[in-house]
């Protein structure tokens, strides 16, 4: 069924362009903007495409764009659908395993997330080395496509550090401060309490945020190579003393899309050929 979505949506895709995307990209709450920057774009709603999840979340568009960004040709999910949203988690193989198809062979992931490093403060960016998955599930439970990927998929080396360099290289080249760290993904909806986050740090986690790690897990299992930014928007809780607030959360992310736009340009544009 997820493969005849997959195929569904790609002949619908290739209706209206024959753009082969080298990178796919997921824009997170409030990151929008990178969206706009496309060229050329031929865009999708989700709900024209078989089997894309909806997200129902104010402050996310649901567009699928294809077009050039930097002069790399690209497809851009603007928007994703959250397992808060009460969404299957294996329902976000399909705009993934779609991408791939479509032929992207790296994706880049963006988020917001609340930093627990306090010398990342809120408009910040981080790379992600690694994540932890505290969101007790895992979008590749259930029948293995084995087309598509092995049924234990190592998650060894799930942040490629080939484009995590060239992350750093783009930021150095901007002048934007670029950190390091570890995600920590939980379901949401209620942001974290205090406890939990003096625990996520006990465990090794610099960031935390409701989105991201399923994807990785789907991209890397159909064989796109990853990496992913988080926008950092606030301290986590407990270590401000600022109540938690998904407006928050946008504006800030907001503020911090303006360095992540221009980061994600000069990666694209120094990207090898
Ligand atoms: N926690 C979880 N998700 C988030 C946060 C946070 O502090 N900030 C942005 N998304």
């Amino acid at each position: 069924m997820i493969a005849a979505e997959v195929a569904d949506a790609v002949t619908q895709i290739r209706e209206r362009t024959a753009l082969v995307p080298r990178v796919g990209m997921v824009l997170g709450s409030g990151l929008g903007a990178v969206a706009g920057a496309v060229r050329d774009a031929v865009s999708f709603a989700y709900a024209e495409l078989p089997g894309f999840p909806l997200g129902s979340v104010a402050g996310h568009a649901r567009m699928l764009h294809l077009g050039t960004l930097a002069g790399v040709p690209v497809a851009v999910l603007e928007g994703r659908a959250h397992v808060y949203e009460g969404v299957e988690p294996a329902a976000l193989k399909v705009p993934i395993r779609t991408l791939r198809a479509l032929g992207a062979e790296s994706l880049l992931l963006t988020n917001a997330a609340g930093s627990l490093a306090a010398d990342v403060p809120p408009g910040r960016l981080m790379a992600l080395t690694d994540h932890i998955n505290l969101t007790a599930a895992n979008p590749l439970i259930g029948p293995n496509d084995d087309t598509i990927g092995p049924r234990f998929v190592p998650m060894g080396a799930a942040y490629d550090p080939e484009l995590r360099a060239g992350l750093h290289a783009a930021a150095r080249a901007e002048g934007i401060p670029l950190a390091d760290g570890v995600y920590l993904a939980v379901t949401g909806p209620a942001f974290e309490t205090p406890a939990e986050i003096r625990a996520f740090r006990v465990l090794g986690a610099d960031a935390v945020g409701m989105s991201t790690v399923p994807e990785a897990i789907v991209a890397v299992h159909c064989g796109l190579r990853v990496a992913a930014i988080s926008c950092i928007t606030n301290l986590a809780e407990g270590m401000s003393g600022v109540l938690l607030s998904h407006e928050g959360t946008l504006a800030a992310a907001a503020a911090g899309g303006h360095d992540l736009a221009r980061l994600i340009s000069r990666f694209l544009e120094d990207l090898p050929a």
